[in-house]
């Protein structure tokens, strides 16, 4: 088994996924200001420590996706990829730059960050990454993804991917077709695999080792203003025939994003997609908001309650976790 293909399934194994708390300071400069948390370094760090040092990190969390500030930072006097290590988990790191509009489609955004990355690589394996994340962004109308943007942003996943490994890190390979709009979902799944097909076309192109990533899309859902409401069900079977039909066998693991579902429907939907799946893909969570909404409020109105906030993580992580195995259920939740 290759180095890079071990590390994968370490990452995504027995029913672990990934938190990902590589939001910029920009976006989490809002997100703390929509609890009226100061946005400090300080802040930043304490609450995704807080959560770095839960139970649940050890138990359910078998990568975490660090942001350039945090991968830098100190805890208890340790570096945070390696308080990261300590607890059983691997530390990640975001790589792009982000989404830029794209010249020749105003309205729609090319994933930036190429030039300089492969020195930048060299940096962030010294503080020890073992993985890394570059999202393409999509929008999806009438007329988007345009070819254009379908394109370049799988050519940039591409060359991104290809760096990476060279580096002897395993690349997070995240195109997300944005939830925004009111397309159906049936719009969502022919989009999402001319999208999916069209990232796998570039990445053997660049001769990427297919077995060293992690795939991370969204799942197939309707437009939040569509009139198209489907049941989690339906969204569980046109998820995994999508993938099923898009995504080659040498691919390890499958790590969805939550992209604005509510942490419920994000599990819940991970659950049916567990339960149903007959595909030999990992399927598992790669959650950002969905890991972390409800310990972010929680931790908002004391910011000194680590325990409490822990709680509340390790709950949201475990659930994710049942779900990664198809055995969570509505009860277990509540219990
Ligand atoms: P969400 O789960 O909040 O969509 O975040 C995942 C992520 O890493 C987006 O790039």
């Amino acid at each position: 088994m290759s180095e890079l293909n071990n590390i994968a399934l370490e990452i995504i194994s027995n029913g672990k996924g990934i938190l990902a708390a590589d939001e910029s300071t920009g976006t989490m400069t809002k997100r703390l200001e929509d609890v009226n948390v100061p946005s400090t370094p300080e802040n930043r760090l304490l609450f995704r420590e807080t959560l770095f040092t839960s139970q649940g990190m050890s138990q359910c969390i078998g990568g975490v996706i660090l942001y350039d500030e945090t991968i830098k930072q100190n805890a208890k006097n340790k570096k945070i990829p390696e308080l990261i290590s300590n607890m059983n988990s691997h530390p990640g790191i975001k790589v792009d730059t982000g989404a830029k509009v794209l010249a020749g489609s105003s309205e729609e955004k090319i994933t930036e960050g190429l030039d300089g990355l492969r020195e930048r690589l060299k940096e962030y394996y010294k503080l020890g990454a073992k993985f890394t994340k570059w999202r393409g962004v999509y929008s999806i109308s009438k007329e988007y993804p345009s070819k254009l943007s379908i394109h370049s942003n799988a050519h940039a996943l591409a060359r991104y991917s290809s760096l990476v490994q060279e580096c002897n890190m395993v690349p997070i390979v995240e195109p997300e077709l944005l939830m925004d709009g009111n397309h159906s979902a049936k719009d969502c799944y022919n989009k999402t695999s001319e999208v999916i097909k069209k990232c796998f076309d570039e990445l053997i192109l660049h001769k990427v080792d297919l077995k060293g990533i992690i795939l991370k899309p969204n799942m197939i859902l309707a437009g939040t203003k569509s009139q198209d409401k489907i049941s989690n069900e339906e969204v569980a079977k046109l998820t995994l025939d999508c993938l099923k039909n898009s995504v080659p066998n040498e691919v390890p693991g499958i790590a969805f994003l939550s992209g604005g579902q509510s942490e419920i429907q994000a599990t819940e939907n991970l659950n049916l997609i567990n339960k149903l799946n007959k595909t030999n893909f990992i399927m598992t969570y790669s959650y950002g908001r969905a890991l972390q909404q409800s310990a972010l409020k929680f931790w908002s109105k004391n910011i000194q309650d680590i325990e409490g906030t822990q709680k509340v993580f390790n709950h949201r992580a475990k659930m994710n976790t049942l779900a990664a195995q198809g055995k969570w259920s509505k009860e277990i939740e509540n219990k």
